[in-house]
């Protein structure tokens, strides 16, 4: 059976005023009654997976804990970083979690903060790609892409059907790179999920950052445990460097494979995203809360505290949250992380 991996990191600014540091975006029920993080263990129902993994930051313990809790879906592991390097650790400790319970564990790894609308699919593609990772594979799947976004990673993948070797991996190229990527149809965007043996991603690691690896191994064996939490060895976590498994292993690994597919996937990177993914009135309005809208089209609006009145608006986001209320034009959503920016400078 698989091992699920859920990474909980990341502050997702892009969503203010209701992600905040203290509550990111993956612990918000952006789409429907669920947070994203819930979506994302909810989603692992009917596929041939034990109970996740999910490495996350100590600030965010209870969070996670109590979400997973109030699905009925608790963790395997609450594996809690004392700081964050980013995805190349977290996925290393998960890995040496994993390979206590299974020394054969292929890991299916998940970003906490993604939105998936139709899991069957996803299901059928994980199913789909798990042989050619038991085979020593490390596969992505592949998003066929939309725009020239810089936000992601490009993957040229090898003529062919189903999984297929990776060509090229190139992680966040720059603005005039992406679009001749996604003028050529020959690149897909990768999603962050990876269906790999634990023991696989180790040692392409190894290759890169040896020392990661060993400290990653250190800190599962000195973690301490304490009730529903696992604090790993804050000596041995701090030590390691901070990378991305996409530079350190994905765009280096002769072993990458692609798997393509159509499941519906969204980072939910910001309120147009957001806008995509949700449920719209035949208007394209999505609205969630106590929201009343009169003569307006292709609108968001959230709110739980009050009425939300919008009156002959197009293209309008409305966040109202009880410290902070966002007007904003839903073109210019990318910049909402200019005012974050410039209220942290302020402060
Ligand atoms: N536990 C933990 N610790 N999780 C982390 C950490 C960390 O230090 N850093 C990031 N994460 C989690 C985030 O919460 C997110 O769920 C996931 O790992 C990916 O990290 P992001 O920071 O969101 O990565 P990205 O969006 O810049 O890029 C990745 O995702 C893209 C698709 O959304 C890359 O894999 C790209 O290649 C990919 O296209
Ligand atoms: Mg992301």
């Amino acid at each position: 059976s698989i091992t699920p991996v859920i990474l909980s990191g990341g502050s997702g600014t892009r969503l203010w005023p209701l992600s905040r540091e203290a509550h990111p975006k993956q612990f918000l029920p952006v789409i429907g009654e669920h947070s994203l993080l819930q979506a994302t263990a909810l989603r692992l129902q009917g596929l041939d997976a034990v109970a996740p993994i999910v490495v996350a930051g100590e600030a965010h313990r209870f969070l996670v804990a109590e979400q997973l809790h109030a699905i009925g879906l608790p963790p395997s592991a609450l594996l809690l970083e004392p700081v964050g390097r980013n995805t190349a650790p977290a996925i290393a400790v998960a890995a040496f979690q994993a390979l206590a319970a299974d020394p054969d564990a292929v890991l299916l790894v998940m970003p906490s903060d993604h939105a998936i609308t139709d899991v069957p699919a996803f299901q059928a593609a994980v199913r789909q790609a798990l042989p050619a990772a038991r085979d020593g594979g490390l596969v992505t799947f592949g998003i066929v892409p939309e725009a020239p976004e810089t936000g992601f990673g490009y993957i040229k993948a090898a003529p062919g059907e189903g999984v297929r070797a990776i060509e090229r991996f190139v992680e966040k190229p720059d603005a005039a790179t992406a679009a001749g990527y996604v003028a050529s149809g020959d690149y897909f965007w990768n999603s962050g999920m990876f269906l790999f043996r634990a023991r696989a991603y180790l040692d392409e690691l190894a290759q890169v950052h040896p020392l990661m690896v060993e400290l990653a191994e250190t800190a599962v064996a000195r973690a301490r445990r304490d009730a529903d939490f696992i604090r790993l060895d804050p000596d041995a976590f701090s030590a390691m460097a901070s990378d991305s498994i996409d530079y350190a292993v994905m765009e280096k690994t002769a072993e990458g494979r692609i798997l393509p597919v159509a499941v519906g996937w969204s980072d939910v990177g910001s309120w147009q995203a957001l806008w995509q993914v949700a449920e719209q009135d035949g208007a394209g309005n999505a609205h969630h809360g106590d929201v009343l809208a009169i003569d307006c089209q292709n609108s968001l609006a959230m709110g739980e505290k009050r009425l939300l009145a919008l009156l002959g608006l197009d293209n309008v986001v409305v966040v109202d949250t009880d410290d902070a209320v966002l007007v904003a034009h839903k073109d210019r959503v990318q910049d909402v992380k200019s005012i974050v920016a410039k209220l942290k400078a302020e402060n």
